[in-house]
Parts: C-alpha cells; sequence; structure tokens
C-alpha cells in the first residue's frame, strides 16, 4: 500500500462496510475505478491476512461466499480497466516528439449533416425572454387578489419565509420600518424601489425550489398579497399590470438609475 489507503480501513466508515464487502465502486485515491487508479500496488480487496479482524458486520463467515463472488467481479473490472491498450501487447511504439497529425476530415460515409440541435423556435425563446422592466414593460396579461395571494403564500412560501413575511429562515419579505434599520429595513417595503421587480423576481425564481411553477395569475396574486404585508395594498385589492406598475415604491427615490455609459461616471 503505497497511497496511504488502507480498503480494510474503509470498513470503519459508513460507505465503508459496503465497499469492503464488496458491494459499490470502490473509491481508490483518484476517485472511483477507472485507469486513473490502476496501480498494480492497490487492491480493491486485499487477501484477508490469516487472523485479521474481520472489517465489519459484513465480513462474517455468513457473508464470505458473497463476498468472494464480489471480490471476483471487481477484480476481472480492475484486469480489463487495466489491460494494455495497445491489443496486441507487448512493446509499446517507441515515441516521438512530433504529435501526431489530427486529421479533421470526417470518413467518407459521413452524412453532410448530424442533425443536432435545432434552431430555437420563437415560442421557446418566448419562455426564456421573460423580464419585466421596472416601468412594467413584460409584465403579461391576468391578474390575482391579495385574498387568493394569502392562500398561496401559505402554501408555497411560508415554510421559507415566515408567518408574516419577517420570520425567515429565508429573507424577509416585509419591511415597513425604516431603511436605515439594518437588516431589517432591507426589505421590499422599505427597500424595493420598483414593485414590478417582485413579480419578474418571484417569477423567475421563486418558490426557490421550484422555479417556473405558479402561473401568471398566481404570481399576480401572490405579489399582491406581499405588497399587502408591506402596507402598500388594501386586503380587497386585486393587482394586474397597469395597477402593479402604477404603485409606487417607498424607496422609489433612494436609488439612480445606472446609465453608465461604458465608463465609471454616473449621469444624474
Ligand atoms: C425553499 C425556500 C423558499 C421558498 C419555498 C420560497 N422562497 Fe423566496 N427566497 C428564498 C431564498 C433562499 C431567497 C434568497 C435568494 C437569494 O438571495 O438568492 C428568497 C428570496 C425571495 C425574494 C427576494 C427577497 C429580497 O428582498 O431579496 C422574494 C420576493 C421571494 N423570495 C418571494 C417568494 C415567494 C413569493 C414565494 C412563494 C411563491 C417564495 N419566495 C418561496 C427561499 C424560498
Amino acid at each position: 500500500m503505497k497511497r496511504g489507503h488502507d480498503p480494510m480501513k474503509a470498513g470503519e466508515g459508513s460507505g465503508g462496510a459496503a465497499a469492503s464487502a464488496g458491494f459499490g465502486p470502490v473509491r481508490g485515491p483518484e476517485g472511483i475505478d477507472g485507469r486513473a487508479g490502476c496501480d498494480p500496488d492497490f487492491r480493491a480487496f486485499p487477501s484477508k491476512a490469516p487472523g485479521a479482524r474481520s472489517p465489519g458486520p459484513r465480513g462474517t463467515m455468513a457473508s464470505g461466499g458473497r463476498r468472494g463472488l464480489f471480490a471476483g467481479i471487481a477484480l476481472a473490472a480492475f484486469v480489463a480497466a487495466c489491460a494494455p491498450e495497445n491489443p496486441s501487447g507487448g512493446e509499446s511504439a517507441p515515441t516521438t516528439d512530433a504529435a501526431p497529425e489530427f486529421d479533421p476530415s470526417l470518413p467518407p460515409h459521413s452524412p453532410a449533416r448530424f442533425g443536432f440541435g435545432s434552431a430555437a423556435s420563437e415560442e421557446r425563446i418566448a419562455r426564456w425572454d421573460i423580464d419585466v422592466k421596472p416601468d412594467g414593460e413584460g409584465l403579461p396579461p391576468g391578474n390575482g387578489s391579495v385574498a387568493e395571494g394569502a392562500a398561496i403564500y401559505e402554501r408555497s412560501c411560508m415554510q421559507c419565509h415566515g408567518p408574516t413575511g419577517t420570520e425567515g429562515p429565508n429573507d424577509r419579505l416585509v419591511a415597513t420600518g425604516s431603511w436605515d434599520e439594518w437588516p431589517p429595513g432591507r426589505a421590499i417595503g422599505a427597500f424595493w424601489p420598483w414593485a414590478t421587480t417582485i413579480f419578474d423576481y418571484t417569477r423567475r425564481a421563486m418558490p426557490q425550489l421550484e422555479p417556473g411553477t405558479l402561473t401568471d395569475d398566481e404570481t399576480y396574486a401572490v405579489v399582491a398579497y406581499i405588497l399587502h404585508l408591506n402596507g402598500l395594498l388594501p386586503a380587497d385589492a386585486v393587482l394586474d399590470a397597469p395597477a402593479l406598475a402604477a404603485i409606487e415604491m417607498p424607496a422609489r427615490d433612494r436609488f439612480v438609475p445606472d446609465n453608465r455609459t461604458g465608463g465609471s461616471e454616473i449621469r444624474e
């Protein structure tokens, strides 16, 4: 064992019991199997030295037969993986310094085109082209109410954003105080300059583990509910594209448009 890897010891780890019983890929020093592990000194299944302690619960007499079988399979794989690449065997061809010439032409029976991929259709591009601009450009048709949003929030958002949007464990969605309070003030109500961004972000990124699953109507509804939690919409409100774009966020004037023209100066 030159490499300090002792497969007998592997039996002590959680995956090791399986490995020493012959299940699963054997992780050598360079990773799982593969030619990289073709070290003639590296033996996946060392023959048991007389009197050696059995490596784990599976290394019992009862499983000895299976163990031998698996070891045999593994050994065959090892031998195959480590066979010389030159099938005729024997001495490998003398090497020269010159790299072999690469011939980029295809064999004569190759088709003119392989037909991989296809042109992106308008419909497929449209599925990615979903950005909503601050002024509301790009908002889809549809609508949703605060009440519908409350149900969606409870089902799909609350577990990460808390019962009232402030408890976490993930980001606060509600801030009704001052933006100067850090961190509670740096959430939607006191921080985001555009309400349209809540739609854009929620539709592309939330719920975090299954983004893209909300319909446009559901997105309007849950955005309406978040705005309601932030004190920016009444409980009976219904939100659609014009209504969302018309909302003036408290932090609107806290930001300047990033209209840099390639340099670092910002035009006021
Ligand atoms: C599995 C947990 C999880 C769920 C469920 C979830 N979110 Fe989130 N949400 C996050 C995390 C994490 C972030 C922060 C992501 C980041 O910063 O990259 C986040 C960020 C946000 C933000 C941006 C907050 C900010 O100020 O930066 C909004 C808005 C949001 N989520 C809305 C929602 C809505 C609406 C739902 C339900 C439809 C939802 N989330 C469901 C985990 C979740």
